[in-house]
């Protein structure tokens, strides 16, 4: 999705690095598998048939627990129950003659932009990311919804400039707000963010619990949890990717996480491809599409929070790959033994690439022989 020419999130942020043009990122990252499966950003939202997630964690007690402090499950929070926020009372930035605060009464923040002529005060309507890397906030100001130009920025732990906000100073106080976004612009957000709070046309944060939530991935649930107080057959009504074939896993998730289709369309240039983990695992040497043990969910379990420990993912790479070093391949382990390494895998085979300005850091899911100064491979 881009917003005058500008690319509004994370996943566009290379976007806006390269100045590739046209990445219309809804429509390009919204292609899905065939063949019915409940979709993740379905639109239709009836809120009649949502049990929310309180119900879910009746029966089920793992998922409910580990995906409370997930990004996914934290990336869309109503300002009342932001972390982030009731944990600083009060946040100020100073840009040009323009102060921002942030103040934190009663369990509401509010945002005001002043210059020394004046001030405009608005609640925060919406808070958008987990705070992983930075967080995002949303106002309303005279029937208009504004980006505010101010992110929080976690390793910092302050407010910045959002790194995509119009470099230049505003001329006034109305300017200073930040970007204009129109209603479909903030459901642009909300359906990869926290797809359920879209009912019909409305956006409405108040009524399911916001963020990516067990539902959003499973279907709406109310069916399903009567037919199991029924004594139906398990599973009855509800949707699981587990019956997914890998490639259909990974296009599962490739409806938010930018997707190898959409990423080639889109011609990246140096360092820009690295936001799609699919577009740079299909150039790996490994991928297999078929290959149950190198989609998403191999090595990411979506309930729980991403594990950064890159030695906790050798298990994945062992899954195919010989070991110890000289150890020849074999049918199930087809993948050559490492003559360097025998722990860390990741660690040396998929570095790290930061964002040219910016606060975030990719991984590059193109596994290979990364050597030290080498240039970065297309
Ligand atoms: C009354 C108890 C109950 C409730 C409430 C409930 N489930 Fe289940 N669910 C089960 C049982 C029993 C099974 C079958 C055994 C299993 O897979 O754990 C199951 C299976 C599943 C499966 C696997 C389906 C498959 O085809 O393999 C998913 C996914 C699931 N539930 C999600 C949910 C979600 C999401 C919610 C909340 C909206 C929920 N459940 C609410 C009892 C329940
Ligand atoms: C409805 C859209 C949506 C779907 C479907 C989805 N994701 Fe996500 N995912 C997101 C968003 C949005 C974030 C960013 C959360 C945040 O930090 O605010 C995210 C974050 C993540 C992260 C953590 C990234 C980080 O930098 O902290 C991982 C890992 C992840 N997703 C994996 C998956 C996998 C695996 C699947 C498929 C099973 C999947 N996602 C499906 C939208 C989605
Ligand atoms: C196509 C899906 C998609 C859309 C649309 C989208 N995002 Fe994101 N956003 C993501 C994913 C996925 C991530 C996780 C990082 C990554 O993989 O790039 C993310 C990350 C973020 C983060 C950083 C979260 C963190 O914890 O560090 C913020 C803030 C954010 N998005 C705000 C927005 C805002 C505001 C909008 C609307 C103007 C928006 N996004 C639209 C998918 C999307
Ligand atoms: C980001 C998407 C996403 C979210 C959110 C999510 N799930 Fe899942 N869930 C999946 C995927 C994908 C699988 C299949 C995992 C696999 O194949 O390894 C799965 C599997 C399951 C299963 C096991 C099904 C089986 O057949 O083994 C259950 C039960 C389940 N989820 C319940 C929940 C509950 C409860 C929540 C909310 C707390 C939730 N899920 C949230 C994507 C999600
Ligand atoms: C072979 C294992 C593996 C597979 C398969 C895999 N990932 Fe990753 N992924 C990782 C590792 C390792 C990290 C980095 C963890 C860390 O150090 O923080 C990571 C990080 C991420 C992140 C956080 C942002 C970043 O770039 O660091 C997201 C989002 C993500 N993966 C999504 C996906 C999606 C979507 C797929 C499927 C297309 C996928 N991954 C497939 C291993 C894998
Ligand atoms: C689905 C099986 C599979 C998985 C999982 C897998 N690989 Fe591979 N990998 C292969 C195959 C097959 C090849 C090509 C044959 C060979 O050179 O061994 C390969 C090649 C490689 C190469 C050589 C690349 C080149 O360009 O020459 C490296 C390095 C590598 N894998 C590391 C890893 C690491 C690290 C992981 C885990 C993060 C991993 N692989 C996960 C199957 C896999
Ligand atoms: C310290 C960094 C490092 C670690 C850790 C590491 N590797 Fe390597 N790996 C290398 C380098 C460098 C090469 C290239 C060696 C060469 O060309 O002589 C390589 C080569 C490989 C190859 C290609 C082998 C061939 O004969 O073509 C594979 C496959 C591989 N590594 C897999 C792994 C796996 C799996 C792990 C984890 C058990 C791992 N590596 C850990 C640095 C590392």
């Amino acid at each position: 999705m881009r917003i005058n020419g500008k690319s509004v999130c994370r996943v566009l942020l290379m976007a806006a690095v390269a100045a590739a043009s046209g990445a219309d990122c809804l429509a390009q990252t919204a292609q899905s598998s065939e063949g019915g499966a409940w979709q993740p950003t379905h639109p239709a939202v009836r809120i009649e048939e949502y049990a929310g997630p309180a119900s879910c964690a009746q029966c089920h007690f793992a998922e409910p627990e580990k995906q409370r402090t997930s990004e996914m499950g934290l990336s869309v929070a109503r300002p009342a129950e932001s972390r982030i926020l009731s944990g600083h009372p009060v946040l100020r930035f100073e840009r040009g003659a323009y102060t921002y605060t942030l103040q934190r009464e009663g369990g509401q923040t509010t945002f005001t932009a002043s210059d020394a002529h004046g001030k405009i005060s608005e609640p925060i309507f919406l808070v958008v990311g987990s705070g992983t890397v930075f967080q995002a906030y949303l106002i309303q100001h005279g029937g208009q919804y504004y980006r505010i130009p101010v992110d929080y920025f976690t390793a910092q732990g302050k407010l910045g400039l959002d790194t995509e906000a119009d470099p230049t100073l505003p001329t006034s106080l109305e300017a200073a707000l930040g970007k204009a976004l129109s209603a479909g612009d903030v459901r642009g957000c909300l359906r990869c963010h926290s797809p359920a709070s879209v009912i019909g046309d409305r956006i409405d944060i108040s009524s399911l619990t916001p963020g990516i939530g067990c539902e959003v991935c499973h279907g709406p649930g109310v069916k399903h949890g009567t037919a199991m107080e029924a004594g139906k057959p398990a599973g009855t009504g509800i949707f699981s990717p587990a019956h997914l074939l890998p490639q259909e896993k990974a296009e599962f998730c490739n409806q938010c996480h930018t997707s190898a289709a959409s990423m080639k369309a889109q011609n990246p240039q140096g360092v820009h491809g690295v936001v799609s983990p699919a577009y740079r695992l299909e150039g790996s040497r490994c991928w297999n599409a078929a290959d149950a043990r190198l989609t998403c969910t191999s090595c990411h379990d979506p309930h729980a929070p991403l594990i950064r420990e890159t030695a906790a993912y050798d298990g994945k790479c062992l899954a195919c790959h010989a070991q110890p070093s000289g150890a020849a391949a074999h049918a199930d382990r087809h993948g050559k033994a490492c003559p360097i390494g025998q722990r860390d895998c990741a660690g040396c085979h998929m570095p790290k690439v930061p964002v040219p300005n910016s606060p975030i850091v990719y991984t590059d899911h193109r596994i290979r022989i990364a050597q030290v100064g080498a240039s970065y491979p297309e």
